[in-house]
């Protein structure tokens, strides 16, 4: 069996002045430089990237985008390529459903930029997950499914290697209310033996899996107790370092 390492990123998307992104990812450093058994990432708006790479150096604690785009170099005006990410971050964030449902980021788009980005150094962590609609209609499976396949089958193991999962229900994502344990487990283990199916069981075992969608501190720790969940994609909660800080010690625990 795998023992598989804790992943923690907390994605700020369009929040955070220039003085609150730097003190937030200090106060970071103060309070989780020490949980180094735990991967832990900081993805603030791309104009951050730098002072927060700045205020995290030598903390072990990484920083990631929120997204980029299928091409190198281009005309392709407001777009940043994986190539400029590289050197500067260790993720990059695919297929959010703020893009997917807000952006029009469709399944084609994800895989092209997941693609792209496995030409870099970069480690993609691609967002899945399904509407309160597709889940009521008892579609959950199908479409995390399909977003798995449609990004996932034209890899190599070796690539798949460096890929995170992150399952993200919609209906749970900034509304406060996170899916249960129970649910959040048994997704995690159906993207599991999906990504065995797609690239065999090295590949299932080791894959890590995060769970996000209104993730906090109350709620970390029987999440992360998870035999599938190796982590979480942390919204709201990450703007706050405390409750940021609190989460990743509950994944030291419970990993
Ligand atoms: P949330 O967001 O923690 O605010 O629900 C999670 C996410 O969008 O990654």
């Amino acid at each position: 069996m795998t023992t598989r390492r804790s992943i923690i990123a907390g994605n700020w998307k369009m929040n955070t002045s220039l003085d609150e992104a730097v003190s937030l990812a200090s106060q970071v450093v103060e309070g989780a430089a020490e949980f180094d058994g735990v991967d832990r990432i900081l993805i603030p708006p791309f104009p951050w990237i730098i002072p927060v790479r700045d205020a995290l150096s030598g903390s072990g604690i990484t920083v990631g985008a929120q997204t980029c785009y299928h091409e190198d170099s281009g005309a392709f005006t407001g777009e940043v390529s994986p190539t400029m990410l590289a050197p500067l971050c260790s993720h990059v964030v695919l297929g959010h459903s703020e893009r997917r449902h807000i952006l029009g980021e469709d399944d084609a788009a994800v895989a092209a930029r997941l693609e792209a980005v496995l030409r870099t150094s970069l480690s993609p962590i691609l967002c899945v997950g399904e509407t309160l609609e597709e889940r009521e209609a008892g579609n959950a499976n199908a479409v995390v499914e399909r977003q798995l396949r449609s990004a996932l089958a034209g890899i190599t193991q070796a690539d798949m290697s460096r890929v995170v999962i992150a399952y993200e229900p919609v209906w749970a994502i900034g509304t406060g209310v996170a899916a249960s344990a129970d649910d959040a487990q048994e997704m995690a283990a159906f993207v599991r033996s999906t990504i065995g199916a797609l690239h065999g069981s090295t590949a299932g075992d080791g894959v890590q899996i995060q769970y996000g969608g209104s993730v906090k501190s109350s709620n970390a720790e029987e999440l992360m107790a998870c035999p599938d969940v190796d982590g979480a994609l942390v919204g709201g909660a990450s703007l706050d370092a405390g409750e940021f800080v609190a989460i990743i010690r509950a994944a030291a625990a419970g990993g």
